[in-house]
């Protein structure tokens, strides 16, 4: 895949985050999920890929749009795999609440974990930790290796929990020893990938969330040099039915980078909607322009951009015709 594409993905959650972000607070979460799926739809058939989606809004049967299997692009070379969420926290945008992005992962064909929409238990830190944690060891013990490794006492940390009661005892173990806990109401991949940038304050992630956020949080942790352990959490027999249709067999195998993310060549592209820890909300300038504000990163290089663009709107006739429809 060539360097260039990664500008060409942060164009398709820039728009995305466009789209919903006029959902802020308006207690609608499907209308800002639909303005969030529509513009990266648009913005992905403008792509010179022959892309398909392996992580989307659902199966062909229940998603109008960025279904598993859906082809992207313009049908060119080279071969894509693509996770999609195009807005990860419904809620938190329909709230008008911290921490909502738009997100896409794209590699190789077959390289990014056909993870089912059903939960998964996470363990995620950043660089320094890599390596040393394990998700099958008691919650204390990761907590000690990663304060070790962060150079930190274990007081220091901060480690990000969905706020569920499923979680009461992650939640119990965290306190016992100290440690401080961001509880958080939506929202687990945007503080997965903090875990590995410098300067957010995250230390790390525990607990059971989605899969296929999972699967987009481990390909930005790829890119970082970070690591996420997982396993799934088939509810009942259909949930392990609908594994196995995706080729997961042993459905309680210790998922390691390699079983999220296989591979070396994986880009990770994430736009604010809301402000977040690690990326600023869409800010509307009046005038028919906004500000974004964007991480693209790739794994093959390491290199993790940044990108602030001021958008115009009647000069970008597909984001127009987006806004125009509200
Ligand atoms: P949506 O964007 O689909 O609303 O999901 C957000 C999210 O909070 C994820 O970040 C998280 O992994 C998952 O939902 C948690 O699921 P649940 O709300 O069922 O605990």
């Amino acid at each position: 895949m060539e360097r260039e594409l990664a500008l060409e993905f942060a164009r398709v959650t820039e728009a995305a985050a466009l789209a919903s972000a006029r959902w802020m607070g308006r207690g609608d979460k499907i209308a800002a999920d639909d303005a969030a799926t529509t513009a990266m739809r648009t913005v992905f058939d403008t792509l010179h890929i022959d892309g398909t989606v392996v992580i989307g809004e659902g199966e062909m049967d229940e998603a109008p749009m960025l279904y598993i299997g859906e082809k992207l692009g313009t049908g060119q070379a080279p071969e894509v795999d693509v996770a999609v969420d195009p807005l990860e926290g419904t809620n938190i945008v329909a709230k008008g609440m911290n921490g909502a992005i738009a997100v896409i992962a794209a590699g190789e064909r077959g390289c990014l974990l056909h993870a089912p929409d059903m939960y998964m238990e996470k363990i995620a830190v950043g660089p320094k930790a890599a390596g040393k944690i394990d998700i099958t060891a008691p919650v204390v013990d990761n907590l000690r290796i990663t304060a070790e490794a962060n150079k930190k006492s274990i007081n220091d940390l901060t480690v990000v929990i969905l706020d569920r009661p499923r979680h009461e005892e992650i939640i119990q173990a965290c306190r016992s020893v100290g440690a401080r806990i961001k509880l958080i109401t939506d929202g687990d991949v945007s503080p997965a990938v903090a875990a590995a940038l410098p300067g957010t304050g995250v230390d790390m992630v525990m607990g059971i969330g989605g899969a296929p956020e999972g699967v987009l949080a481990a390909a930005a942790l790829k890119c970082l040099g970070g690591e996420m352990q997982a396993k799934l959490k088939p509810e009942d027999d259909e949930d392990i039915e609908r594994c196995k249709k995706l080729g997961i067999t042993d459905v309680n195998k210790v998922l390691l980078m390699d079983d999220l993310v296989k591979g070396g060549d994986v880009f990770f592209a994430a736009t604010g909607i809301t402000d977040g820890d690690m990326l600023r909300g869409v800010q509307y300038r009046g005038k028919g322009s906004a500000t974004t504000h964007t991480v693209v990163m790739r794994a093959k290089t390491g290199t993790i951009r940044f990108i602030e663009a001021i958008h115009t709107f009647d000069k970008k006739p597909y984001l127009n015709q987006l806004f125009s429809q509200k």
